[in-house]
């Protein structure tokens, strides 16, 4: 009986982190909207010289993300992007992704 319990338990946090891991697409969207468009464009379609983002691979984005947010350069115009990763946080970061890999689908 105590196994079982614990077996449910541990289910739970498993099925709990992959949904905080899958990241929320439409929360994700109104982050995009807030700002990110303005350069990378309406969908993460790209604009003039600021790279395109949609459908790019959610891992890919978010150590992106997170190597802007540390200040990283990676590019000619990091110090850009360096300035908008910085206020972003982790769950910001998970639901922008998702919502960047998948907008092409649509
Ligand atoms: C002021 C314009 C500007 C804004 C606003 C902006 N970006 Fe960027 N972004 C850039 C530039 C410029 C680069 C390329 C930087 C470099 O040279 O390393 C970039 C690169 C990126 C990359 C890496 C692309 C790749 O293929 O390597 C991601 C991901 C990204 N931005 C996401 C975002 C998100 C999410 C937001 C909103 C929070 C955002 N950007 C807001 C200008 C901007």
């Amino acid at each position: 009986m105590k196994n079982l319990f614990i077996g449910f338990i541990f289910l739970l946090v498993i099925v709990y982190s992959n949904v905080v891991m899958s990241g929320d697409i439409s929360a994700g969207e109104a982050r995009y909207s807030q700002n990110c468009g303005n350069c990378h464009g309406p969908g993460g379609m790209g604009l003039a010289s600021y790279p395109k983002l949609a459908g790019k691979e959610i891992d890919y984005l978010m150590d992106r993300l997170k190597k802007y947010r540390a200040g990283t350069k990676i590019g000619p115009n990091s110090s850009l992007m360096i300035m908008m990763a910085e206020p972003l946080s982790d769950k910001e970061i998970v639901n922008l992704a998702a919502y960047l890999s998948n907008v092409q689908k649509k």
